[in-house]
C-alpha cells in the first residue's frame, strides 16, 4: 500500500519543517518527504492548499466503555477522534469497572483495534479509583498503560498519594493528576465567584485546584515523579506550574480549549452545558491560561472530551453531571482561539497538540519524519464553519461551542497509512 500526499504545506515542528513537500508513504509509515516526488502506481491525494501535520495526540479522552456506553463507546469515541484529527489519544479509567488491572486495560484496548485510532488506556491509581488501595503499577505498565491516573476523583490521602509517586517513579510512569481538592468542591456545579452568587449556588474555589497543584508539586520534588497537571484552569495555577519548573521539578500540564475560550459567564447563558471540572473561571483565569502557552509553561492541549447523554444534561445544573466532548472541534478551536488570534505561531499551536504531548509519555508518535507511522492529518487553515452538534459521530451532544463559527478545518485523517477520515 502507498500513499502520496501531493502538493501541500508541511508543518512538522518536531523536525522543523514548514515547506511545500509531497509526502510518500509505504506499508503504514513515512517512507520520505521531498518535492515532486513521482506517484509510481501510489494512490495520489490532492494536498494543495491544505496544510499536512501529524495526526493530533491527546491525552485526555473519557470513552466511557466499558460501562457507560449510553454516553460513548470505543467505537463511537475513535470516530469522533478520526473527524477530529486525533489519531493517538489517552483513555481515562473512570469506567465501569475503573482501568484498574490488566483485563480492563486490554478490553479497551481490543474495542479500539479495529478503528484505526492507537488508544492508550490510563492504568487507575487506585483499585476502582476509591482512593483507598494503590492498583498494581508493574502489572499495568505490563500490560502497555503510558500513564497512571485517578482522574475525575482525585486522591485525597497522601499517605497513599506518596506512595503512589514513589512507586510511579520507581517505574517510570507519570502520574496525571486531576488537581481539586474533594472537600471544597463536593459536587458543586460551577466556579466560586460573581456566577455562583448570581445564581445563589454554592462554587468550587480556584484555590482548591491551586492547593493541590501546589501540593502534588511538592510531592514531585520530594519524590522525583513526573507528576503532569490535568486540565489546569486557573492563572494562579500557571503560575505554581511555571515556578516549579524554574526549580527543575519534574511537572507538567495541560489545558484544554475551553480553559482559553469561555468563561463562567457561560454558565449563565448555556447552564448545565456549560458545566465541567474544573470550571469554567474568569477572564483573568483564561489570560493566564493563555500567557501559558505563549511561554511555554503549558506544555500540551488536550480535550478531556466528556461525554454525557442529552438526558443527563438537561437535569437542572446543580443534578447534571460535568463536562463537555471536544474531539471533534479541538483543533479548529486551539486554530482560532490561540492562532488566528496571533497568540501562537501555527506550528507552535501543532506542536501542543502533536509532538509535545507525544514527548511527554515518551510515545514514539506526534511526528512525520521517515520511518515512523504514517499519522496525520490534512487541514484548512483559514476555512469557516460554524460547530454543530448534530453532525458529531460522537454520541455526546454536550458541547457548549454549538453554532459558533470557528476557523481552521480537519480535511483528511490518515492512521498508519489508511484513510480513516475525510470530509464530506
Ligand atoms: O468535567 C469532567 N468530566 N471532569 C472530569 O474530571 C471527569 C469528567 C467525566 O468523566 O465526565
Ligand atoms: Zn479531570
Amino acid at each position: 500500500m502507498r500513499l502520496l500526499i501531493q502538493g501541500g504545506r508541511v508543518l512538522d515542528p518536531a523536525q522543523g519543517v514548514d515547506e511545500r513537500l509531497d509526502i510518500l508513504i509505504e506499508d503504514g509509515k513515512i517512507a520520505r518527504l521531498g518535492e515532486h516526488l513521482k506517484a509510481d502506481g501510489a494512490q495520489v491525494v490532492d494536498a494543495r492548499g491544505l496544510t499536512a501535520a501529524p495526526g493530533l495526540v491527546d491525552l485526555h479522552v473519557h470513552l466511557r466503555e466499558p460501562g457507560f456506553e449510553a454516553k460513548e463507546t470505543v467505537a463511537t469515541g475513535c470516530a469522533a477522534a478520526a473527524r477530529g484529527g486525533v489519531t493517538t489519544l489517552v483513555a481515562m479509567p473512570n469506567t465501569r469497572p475503573a482501568t484498574d488491572c490488566p483485563d480492563i486495560v486490554r478490553l479497551v484496548r481490543d474495542r479500539a483495534a479495529p478503528t484505526g485510532i492507537n488508544v492508550l488506556p490510563a492504568g487507575a491509581v487506585t483499585v476502582g479509583q476509591k482512593g483507598e488501595q494503590l492498583t498494581d503499577f508493574a502489572a499495568l505498565k505490563a500490560a502497555g498503560v503510558p500513564a497512571l491516573t485517578d482522574d475525575g476523583v482525585p486522591i485525597q490521602n497522601l499517605a497513599l498519594l506518596r506512595q503512589a509517586m514513589l512507586e510511579a517513579k520507581r517505574l517510570n510512569l507519570p502520574l496525571l493528576d486531576h488537581c481539586e481538592d474533594r472537600d471544597m468542591v463536593q459536587n458543586y456545579a460551577v466556579n466560586e465567584g460573581a456566577v455562583s452568587r448570581q445564581l445563589n449556588l454554592p462554587g468550587r474555589p480556584a484555590i482548591a485546584e491551586e492547593l493541590q497543584i501546589m501540593r502534588d508539586v511538592m510531592l514531585a520534588e520530594e519524590t522525583g515523579a513526573h507528576v503532569h497537571i490535568c486540565h489546569i484552569s486557573t492563572a494562579k495555577g500557571v503560575d505554581i506550574v511555571r515556578q516549579a519548573k524554574a526549580r527543575g521539578i519534574h511537572v507538567t500540564c495541560e489545558t484544554c480549549p475551553q480553559y482559553f475560550t469561555l468563561t463562567q459567564e457561560e454558565v449563565l447563558r448555556q447552564g448545565a452545558m456549560a458545566r465541567v471540572n474544573p470550571p469554567l473561571r474568569t477572564q483573568a483565569d483564561v489570560e493566564g491560561i493563555r500567557a501559558g502557552l505563549a511561554d511555554g509553561t503549558i506544555d500540551a492541549i488536550v480535550t478531556d472530551h466528556a461525554p454525557h447523554t442529552a438526558e443527563e444534561k438537561a437535569r437542572p445544573l446543580p443534578d447534571a453531571p460535568s463536562g463537555m466532548v471536544g474531539l471533534e472541534t479541538s483543533l479548529a478551536l486551539a486554530l482560532t482561539g490561540l492562532y488566528h488570534t496571533g497568540l501562537l505561531p501555527l506550528s507552535r499551536v501543532i506542536a501542543l497538540m502533536t509532538a509535545a504531548p507525544a514527548a511527554l509519555l515518551g510515545l514514539d508518535k506526534g511526528t512525520l519524519a521517515p520511518g515512523r507511522d504514517a499519522d496525520l492529518i490534512l487541514f484548512d487553515p483559514e476555512e469557516e464553519w460554524a460547530v454543530d452538534k448534530t453532525n458529531f459521530a460522537s454520541k455526546g451532544r454536550n458541547t457548549p461551542f454549538h453554532g459558533r463559527t470557528v476557523r481552521g478545518k480537519v480535511k483528511y485523517t490518515i492512521s498508519r497509512g489508511t484513510i480513516i477520515y475525510m470530509e464530506g
